[in-house]
């Protein structure tokens, strides 16, 4: 397949964690907040590339495999939805506390190969969090890339992540489009409402030249998928991150396996003909 990255960028010694303070804390919805890190000296622990990961621990409870989402010159940001014990810990934490993290982890989506395409990028839920590194990287070097369109949806219109990209920074942006649904609308939002696979194909889109980036909920990307090849793309130009399946991240539980392939050494970045030739438990 050629173009996406499987090799390692694990910088030093991937099993050692460093010591971060918590400087910003984001409430981004009810159950999802963003923790802005930065080492006690006041710079970012490491410089992951867009789709990478990274280990985080909070002392005395447990770690987790998160994305970071964003990054700054002496900062990095990772988003966490509370879904359980670990999670409730990190949601507890305030500005100024310490806890570690270790990474980079998996491989990273194409950015090279994405050079001189029009770029859609498709997010569901808490899975924009992956992809939001990807689109800060675009904008970032905003003259390598075509059009950018971003397709976002979630349960409701305050289960919506990242709010201040998605209706100040981005739509700002240069030949870039956001377009917004959600599940379920309220007495105040004025928007789509509808599942993201219909308003997928009902926005049209033609091939053309397009790469198109998917993350979120698995069923999501299911019908999500199916829409796009309707529509006549390739399963080469869909690109994807199986990142929910990280656990270690270094090939050692072996928790993430699909047939022959290990999720976090041969991924978790995958176009969908790669998918397709994994067993049908994806
Ligand atoms: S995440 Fe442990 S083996 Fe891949």
């Amino acid at each position: 397949m050629g173009e996406i990255n499987h090799e390692c960028t694990c910088h030093g010694n991937p099993l050692v964690p460093q010591v971060v303070k918590v400087i910003k804390i984001t409430q981004e919805t009810p159950d999802v907040k963003t923790f802005r890190m930065q080492t006690p000296d006041g710079k970012k622990p490491f410089a992951p590339l867009p789709g990478q990961l990274g280990m985080i621990s909070v002392v005395g409870v447990g770690e987790g495999m998160f994305s970071i989402t964003a990054q700054g010159e002496d900062w990095i940001e990772s988003s966490i939805k509370k879904v359980g014990m670990l999670t409730e810990a990190f949601h507890e934490l305030a500005e100024g506390q310490e806890i570690a993290i270790r990474g980079p982890y998996g491989n990273h989506f194409p950015v090279e190969a994405l050079k001189g395409k029009d770029l859609i990028f498709i997010g569901g839920g808490i899975g924009l969090a992956p992809v939001r590194s990807l689109i800060r990287y675009c904008m970032e070097h905003r003259e390598d890339y075509g059009h950018i369109d971003i397709v976002y949806g979630s349960r409701s219109p305050e289960d919506l992540c990242f709010k201040e990209d998605l209706f100040q920074n981005w739509p700002k942006e240069k030949d870039t489009r956001v377009e917004i649904t959600v599940d379920r609308g309220n007495e105040t939002w004025e928007g789509n409402v509808g599942f993201v696979p219909a308003y997928v194909e009902e926005l049209a889109f033609s091939p053309e030249n397009k790469k198109v980036i998917l993350c979120g909920p698995p069923i999501m990307i299911k019908f999500t998928s199916e829409a796009l090849v309707r529509m006549g793309f390739a399963k080469e130009d869909v690109i994807t991150t199986l990142e929910m399946r990280m656990k270690c991240g270094i090939g050692k539980c072996g928790r993430c396996n699909i047939g022959s392939k290990y999720v976090c050494l041969d991924g978790p970045v995958f176009n969908l003909a790669e998918l397709d030739e994994l067993p049908d438990e994806k």
